[in-house]
């Protein structure tokens, strides 16, 4: 396993030197915890890999030091203290001057205090350019690796396993949060390290707002219940709705889920590589538009999915990327009424030789 996470590792770093040519970096400073994770196998929750053109280091503290060296066997460990005469020695070493960092990561004071630092230690302000870098981490991690697709599928699968067992037993007059804490169990006991984000059971007209957490709103036959779920497993995330009915659907009921449904099919079947984002949010939103419900699908299609449950590609009206083969994300349209309800349906795919391969496997109601 540690030469599996060498190698794949090893990877990554080397197509993120392939991006330094843009900014004519020298080194850069990762400080995101999945980019950390991601490019070093480290989990624990504090530290910096300091990335050159030839070598890797790992910066973390005591509380850490011991636990880096054994999870990310592609970088050099410094034990470091919280003044930042480190880094000089580290980017010195290197020969490192123009250092990037991510913008969208560190804050304006941590930028300050790496500025004053660095020119401190180096004893005059024309040592080093920080430059700041946009989603170098985020794009490179929305193309899978195998490790990753391998990982991504055991967390879909318990996620799967959980939402088939607990939907088999929910009954009329469980609550919400009975139900919520039900699939929280099976997906501990299966082996997965946590939820990917709070459980939703939205039944009835908690339903109409696609974010509703579990309540203690005792449930009724005959009503749509949205389930949105997932679970953490060595870190990669799943996600998975489901809607489904206690008893006997209705008609109402039946004509919004064959809506919904048709236009996550529609959007699996024909979403292609070198489609953008936008352009695969379309497949799905056309048809619930013609259905008379487009003012009801007020969410994007979809998003990546990884060691975030919200990652790239984008996959929403905005979203001007290109999806390319390895990309993995979800496709979940829905229709929300207030007072009513809602139904939404989402699964994971991932694009394999230009089309999408569905991983998600949990039971879909046909009404
Ligand atoms: N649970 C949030 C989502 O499906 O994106
Ligand atoms: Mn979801
Ligand atoms: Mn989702």
């Amino acid at each position: 396993m540690t030469t599996d996470i060498k190698m794949a590792t090893e990877g990554r770093i080397a197509r993120l030197r392939e991006k330094f040519d843009d900014s004519e970096l020298d080194a850069i400073i990762i400080s995101n915890t999945e980019n950390r994770r991601y490019f070093s196998g480290f989990k624990g929750s504090a530290g910096n890999l300091i990335i050159s053109r030839d070598k890797a280091v790992l910066a973390t503290d005591f509380r850490y030091t011991e636990q880096a060296g054994l999870q990310a066997p592609a970088f050099d460990v410094l034990q470091i203290r919280p003044a930042l005469d480190w880094l000089h020695e580290t980017l010195s070493d290197m020969g490192a001057k123009r250092i990037g960092f991510e913008a969208d990561e560190m804050t304006v004071s941590g930028h300050e205090r790496i500025r004053k630092a660095l020119n401190e230690a180096a004893g005059d302000e024309t040592t080093y350019t920080l430059i700041p870098t946009n989603g170098i981490g985020v794009g490179l991690r929305a193309v899978k690796d195998a490790q990753e697709l391998a990982l991504l599928t055991r967390a879909i699968e318990i996620g799967d396993k959980a939402f088939d067992d607990v939907s088999a037993q929910i009954k009329a007059g469980m609550t919400e949060n009975e139900v919520a804490w039900e699939i929280e169990k099976s997906i501990r006991e299966q082996g997965a390290e946590s939820l990917s984000f709070e459980t939703i059971v939205g039944s009835g007209p908690n339903g109409a707002r696609p974010h509703h957490l579990a309540a203690d709103r005792f449930i009724q036959e005959g009503e749509p219940i949205v389930i949105d779920m997932g679970c953490q497993y060595q870190g990669y995330c799943s996600d998975l709705t489901r809607t489904i009915v206690i008893g006997e659907p209705d008609a109402k009921f039946k004509e919004i889920y064959d809506i919904t449904l048709t236009a996550q099919l529609t959007a699996i079947e024909t979403v292609v590589a070198g489609m953008t984002g936008e352009d695969a949010d379309m497949l799905a939103r056309n048809v619930i538009t013609e259905a008379g419900y487009g003012d009801n699908f007020g969410h994007s299609l979809g998003h990546g999915v990884g060691l975030e449950v919200h990652e790239g590609p984008g996959v929403g009206a905005r979203a001007k990327g290109k999806l390319e083969d390895g990309m993995v994300f979800t496709i979940e349209p829905g229709i929300y009424l207030t007072g009513w309800g809602g139904v939404r349906i989402e699964d994971v795919v991932v694009l394999e030789n230009g089309r999408a391969r569905v991983i998600s496997k949990a039971r879909k109601v046909s009404p």
